[in-house]
This record gives C-alpha cells, sequence and structure tokens, in this order.
C-alpha cells in the first residue's frame, strides 16, 4: 500500500514553547560573570552553528559519524528485523535526520510502512527534514514532536500498544555531565514499556591524539565552530566581541575521559554586551569554557545502564571500535 499525500502522512504537534526556549539572555550573563566563565553548548546552534556542525561531521578528522554511519550500515536491517509491523522509530534531536534514513530504509525493506516520530527543539528543523523524507519514501508515516527531549517522551506513552525503538544518535549524550544523563535515561526507562528498546550512539574513549585531532581540525571548522558562540552572542545581545581577540582550544582531559572545549583571550581586554548592560574584563589567557564531550569506557556505558534500570542487550561497533552502538533495553525490575 502507497500512502498518499505529504500532508495526510504528517503531523507536528508543539509543547508550549515557553517550557523550553531557553533563555538566552540570563544564560549569558550567568556565564559570563561567574568565576569561572562559561556558556552553555546548546547556543552553538544557531543557523551558522548548526551548518558549521554539518561541515565538521564530514571532516577527515571528526571520525564519530563515519564510524557511527559504518555501523548502522552493517547493522540496521538486523535490527530491523527484531521489531514487529507498526514499531515506531523515535529519534531523539532529530537534526537532519541523516543517519536515520538508514534506519528508515532497513524498516521499509521489511515492513508495508515505516512510522518515525522525530523530536526536535527546533520546528523548523522537523518540518525541512520531514518533508524531505515524506517526499523520498512514499510508504512514510512521520508524526513529529517540537520539544525538549523530556517532554517529547512524555508524548509516547499515549498509544499503550505501539512498540517503540527510541534512537539517540551521534554521542549527543556525550555533551551531558553523568548526571543529567542518569536523570534523563532514568526517565526514558520509566516511559519504556517492555517491548521498547532504546538505541545510543556513544563515542568511546581511545587515544588521546585520535580524539584531540577531531576537536583541533586542519581546517579550523572547529575552531569556526566554537567562535561563532561570540558571534551569536554579539548579534542577539548586542556584543561586541572581537573574534581575532579569542582563539579555540580544545584539549582532552584523559583522567575524567572528556574533551574541553574553551574560548582563550588572546589579550587583556574588556567586552560590552549592550542589551544586558553588561561589561566583561578578560585578562590575557583566561577562558569560557564552551563543551564538554564525553567519551565511554565499556565499563562506563554498563554501570550507566545498570544505575538506570536498563542493560546493555546488544552492542555493535565500528571496525578501529572508535565507536558503539548501544541497544538498552529496560532491566525486569
Ligand atoms: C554534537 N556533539 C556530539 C559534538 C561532539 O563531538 O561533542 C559537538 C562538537 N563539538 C565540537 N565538534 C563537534
Amino acid at each position: 500500500m502507497t500512502l498518499s499525500g505529504i500532508e495526510e502522512r504528517f503531523s507536528l504537534i508543539s509543547i508550549d514553547k515557553e517550557i523550553y526556549i531557553n533563555n538566552f539572555s540570563e544564560d549569558v550573563k550567568t556565564g559570563l560573570t561567574s568565576e569561572s566563565k562559561y556558556l552553555p553548548f546548546v547556543y552553538f546552534y544557531d543557523h551558522i552553528g548548526s551548518q558549521l556542525f554539518e561541515k565538521i561531521c564530514e571532516l577527515p578528522e571528526y571520525y564519530l559519524t563515519r564510524a557511527e554511519t559504518d555501523i548502522l550500515e552493517a547493522n540496521a536491517d538486523g535490527i530491523a528485523s527484531q521489531f514487529p509491523e507498526g514499531t515506531v522509530l523515535v529519534e531523539l534531536g532529530s537534526g537532519s535526520s541523516t543517519k536515520t534514513r538508514i534506519l528508515i530504509e532497513a524498516f521499509l525493506e521489511r515492513q508495508n510502512l515505516a512510522h518515525y516520530t522525530p523530536i526536535d527543539v527546533s520546528h523548523q528543523m522537523l518540518e525541512e527534514s520531514s518533508c524531505s523524507l515524506l517526499k523520498e519514501y512514499p510508504d512514510l508515516e512521520i508524526n513529529a514532536i517540537a520539544a525538549r527531549y523530556n517532554e517529547g517522551i512524555d508524548h509516547l506513552n499515549i498509544r499503550k500498544d505501539q512498540q517503540n525503538l527510541i534512537t539517540w544518535l551521534g554521542s549527543s549524550i556525550g555533551n551531558f555531565d553523568r548526571s543529567e544523563v542518569t536523570a534523563f535515561l532514568r526517565h526514558i526507562r520509566k516511559i519504556m514499556h517492555p517491548n521498547d528498546r532504546f538505541l545510543v550512539g556513544i563515542d568511546l574513549q581511545k587515544d588521546k591524539s585520535i580524539i584531540e585531532n577531531a576537536y583541533n581540525d586542519a581546517q579550523g571548522v572547529t575552531a569556526e565552530f566554537n567562535l561563532n558562540l561570540l558571534t551569536h552572542v554579539n548579534r542577539e545581545l548586542g556584543g561586541d566581541f572581537d573574534l581575532e581577540n579569542f582563539a579555540h582550544k580544545a584539549i582532552y582531559n584523559e583522567e575524567i575521559g572528556r574533551v574541553e572545549m574553551y574560548l582563550v583571550s588572546n589579550i587583556d581586554q574588556k567586552v560590552y554586551i549592550s542589551e544586558l548592560d553588561l561589561e566583561v574584563s578578560f585578562t590575557a589567557n583566561e577562558t569560557i569554557h564552551t563543551e564538554n564531550s564525553f567519551k565511554y569506557s565499556l565499563d562506563d556505558i554498563n554501570g550507566l545502564a545498570e544505575g538506570t534500570g536498563l542493560y546493555v542487550e546488544q552492542q555493535w561497533f565500528d571496525t578501529e571500535r572508535f565507536f558503539s552502538l548501544n541497544l538498552f533495553a529496560p532491566a525486569v525490575d
């Protein structure tokens, strides 16, 4: 059966925007007036930042996307074979849904219809990517949810008979602290029915130089991505950051197992942000901490699952074992 027009195969619900719109000005003020300056990583992803991130994913040094894509290509059919007709493929932070295409195609090979529920804060991104997917796949139905993850997954509970394969790809998990991840996985576990599964891409600990190269690429795209955060503040809040006076820095902290990304002030300087009526002083070499990207060991992954009422049912790796794809199942209470 081929479904008809795009409109009949598409719905989009929006969870009250007030709940999830981040307060950019408050967050910038808090971050830049704290003793160790920081800016939340979520603000990387304005229009330019999202495009720069897509570029990062194609860099030779940024192995994460390639490794995950290879794993999906090799195993998507095996994954799809475990789920019955009617299963809903849910994607957290779907963005442009590039990697999901591999899973959608694998489901469509085996099932008459595929049901896809992307959850993303960006309305625009959901509409654009859904439109192109629906044009490409006539047997695909999309029920999109514009929301933050927590509010979005609560909506999955509405149909009790529905089996969900929830996916969280790209090692986005790595950008959250362990306590945030634990709380989020517990929330996911709570809404999972016994047959639901949670598929998570997680970058692994490895040689320091491989990781540091991935975040210090030769073309300088990651530096541009990091510095764009200051352009974002300049544009939205009337800041006068001079990008020439800041440098990108990314180091792998082996003890904690995370990449730390900073913007470093090259000189003593003052920056004025008019919307906040705030003057921020920097000494030479002072940093703004902009991102953490946690890298996991296999023990960390098992420990995370155990502490959140899940277990690792299946696990796949790329040939170099740089990256892992993990299928979590709910542990019996
Ligand atoms: C989105 N996230 C998983 C990326 C990462 O690798 O932590 C963001 C990124 N930051 C610098 N390069 C890529």
